[in-house]
């Protein structure tokens, strides 16, 4: 069979790329290894920027967000046993919207069904083909049969390991990545969030967040270590640990419960160049990774697909190849700023093993900084939100 774009992962880069692509009149079978439910399983972070709230719009699948998401328009850090609030609003005119990406995927999956797009689940062995030619394709095992779609262009959304990124040659590709020695032991628990607005808190004993999903569902998360096992920490030794990294003001009012999920994430940058290999094109986490401070995942993702969205209408419509010309150049100069973002959040809120007391010291001082100036605050309200696309 044939199709115009081919897109390979069924998450949410692959989904809002699909439906926006959809609108434009342009056909798209997107290919996913595994079942809908198991993507829409996982749990990821919920913070989208101004940039991804009206990519919902366009996309048509704002109804549920605008209802049940929550509009925050400020932060609190807390530190040395102290809160301060950063004002995005008042620095930036400029919100963020509170909505898991569950959510977000479960919309994008039901406007999908809604237009009756092709999506195949479960699919084995994708093979994406002659890339670099004007005419590429896909092979790919499903249901016992082997299949082949021939396509003007496959949109790399498979994650960070996909097969996107490792088609592209090793001769034009580059990685570049750092490592942190730390990872977040994540809780989900039925309970009022123990604020309306996120704490992101730098302790001497790690840091550690609180973040919600809606009024009756929490997420917090404490700093750990790589080789840690979510097995070592019973629900009480969390909620331990937690009151002991966060403002005393929040400890004394968290109210806890039964966690309903618990898992560790590593963190890591990471960066492949270019982000175009012929007629391939990576999105999202099949090109880079940020460390969860900072929410910017989902949200880094969203632009690309907002590039790419643009270069391929620009194809379609005029037969004008400068969007996808320039779609690498476009999504890598917003990704690197991203990256920079993310690196610097999480180097001002986590302790790292062997810190000397001058780099404590150093942290110290960039918070106070932050707390004390309004134009660093404004810097990180203007990234926090998102930077324009
Ligand atoms: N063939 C088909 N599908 C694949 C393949 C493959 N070889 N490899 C991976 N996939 C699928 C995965 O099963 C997954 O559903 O691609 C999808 C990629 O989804 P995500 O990993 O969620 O990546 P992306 O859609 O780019 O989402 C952006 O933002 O908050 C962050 O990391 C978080 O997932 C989030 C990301
Ligand atoms: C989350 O709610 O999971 C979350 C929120 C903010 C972050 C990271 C994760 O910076």
């Amino acid at each position: 069979m044939r199709t115009q774009v081919v897109i390979v992962g069924g998450g949410p880069s692959g989904l809002l790329l699909g439906q926006l692509l959809h609108l434009a009149g342009i056909d798209a079978v997107i290919l996913e290894r595994k079942s809908r439910d198991y993507v829409l399983g996982r749990i990821r972070a919920g913070v989208l920027e101004r940039g991804l709230v009206d990519l919902m719009g366009q996309a048509g699948v704002d109804a549920r967000m605008k209802t049940e998401g929550f509009v925050h328009d400020g932060t609190l850090i807390g530190y040395d046993g102290e809160m301060f609030r950063v004002d995005f609003a008042h620095h930036t005119d400029a919100t963020v919207m509170v909505y898991g990406q569950t959510e977000v995927t479960r919309d994008l999956y039901d406007a999908r069904d809604a237009t009756g797009g092709d999506t195949r689940f479960e699919v084995e062995n994708v093979v994406i083909c002659d890339p670099d030619t004007d005419s590429p394709h896909v092979t790919f095992d499903h249901g016992g049969q082997s299949h082949r779609i021939d396509c003007d262009f496959v949109a790399g959304c498979d994650g960070f390991h996909g097969v996107s990124r490792k088609t592209i040659s090793d001769a034009v590709r580059t990685d570049f990545e750092k490592v942190y020695p730390f990872g977040w032991l994540g809780v989900l628990s039925e309970t009022p969030p123990v604020n309306d607005e996120l704490i992101y808190a730098n302790s001497a004993r790690g840091f550690a967040l609180c973040s919600m999903r809606n009024a009756q569902l929490s997420r917090y998360y404490i700093q750990c270590d790589t080789a840690d096992s979510p097995d070592n920490w019973s629900d009480d030794a969390f909620w331990d640990e937690l009151r002991r990294r966060i403002p005393e003001e929040a400890a004394e009012t968290l109210i806890t419960g039964p966690s309903i999920e618990k898992s560790i994430a590593p963190l890591r940058s990471f960066v492949t160049e270019p982000m175009r290999w012929g007629r391939l094109f990576l999105c999202g986490d099949a090109a880079h990774i940020v460390p969860p401070t900072g929410a910017k995942g989902l949200n880094t993702a969203a632009s690309d697909v907002h590039y790419l969205n643009q270069g391929l209408r620009q194809f379609y419509a005029d037969g004008d190849s400068h969007g996808i010309d320039t779609y690498s150049q476009k999504a890598l100069a917003r990704v690197w700023k991203t990256q920079r973002f993310s690196w610097w959040f999480s180097n001002l809120m986590h302790h790292y093993p062997g810190q000397t007391e001058f780099d404590k010291k150093m942290q110290l001082a960039e918070l106070a900084f932050l707390r004390d100036s309004p134009e660093a605050q404004a810097a990180m309200a203007l990234n926090y939100v998102g930077l324009p696309y």
